[in-house]
């Protein structure tokens, strides 16, 4: 997918940055901004198994930690190297629906399949901000 070549690459190497001695499963994601940041997260795992941080959430947070807001992400990729594309997981949906925009280009590949998709499509009917006021 020639327009998002680059956050694609950067989740590839950002996998193999994975700590996943439990899983044994790699996944690599890398947040762009519209002012062309990169921001890269890989999954790490922990022995109390609960504890785990996904590549998506990490990546997503360190753009937070860097001032960036949902306004200012271009789009997300997602990627592992299993035999099907890596979805996020409902928690992982749950922070991505208050972090990115509905519309958000979520970009998943396991490199022999692709496929773009928004968290509008993968948590519709979500509980958000809106439900506290
Ligand atoms: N994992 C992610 O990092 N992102 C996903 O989208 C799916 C799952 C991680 C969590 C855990 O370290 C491993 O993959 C197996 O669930």
């Amino acid at each position: 997918m020639k327009e998002y070549e680059d956050i694609l690459e950067r989740a590839f190497r950002a996998m193999e940055n994975a700590y996943s001695p439990y899983s044994k499963y790699k996944v690599g994601s890398c947040v762009v901004t519209k002012d062309n940041k990169y921001f890269i997260g890989a999954n790490i795992e922990n022995a109390s198994y609960g504890l785990t941080n996904c590549a998506e959430r990490n990546a997503i947070f360190q753009a937070y930690s860097n001032g960036y807001r949902k306004e200012d992400v271009k789009a997300i990729a997602i990627v592992s190297d299993g035999n099907t594309l890596a979805t996020p997981c409902g928690a992982c949906r749950q922070v991505l629906v208050e972090l990115l925009e509905k519309h958000t280009p979520i970009v998943l590949s396991n490199k022999k399949t692709e496929k773009i998709t928004d968290i509008e499509e993968l948590l519709p009917m979500s509980f958000t901000e809106e439900d506290l006021k």
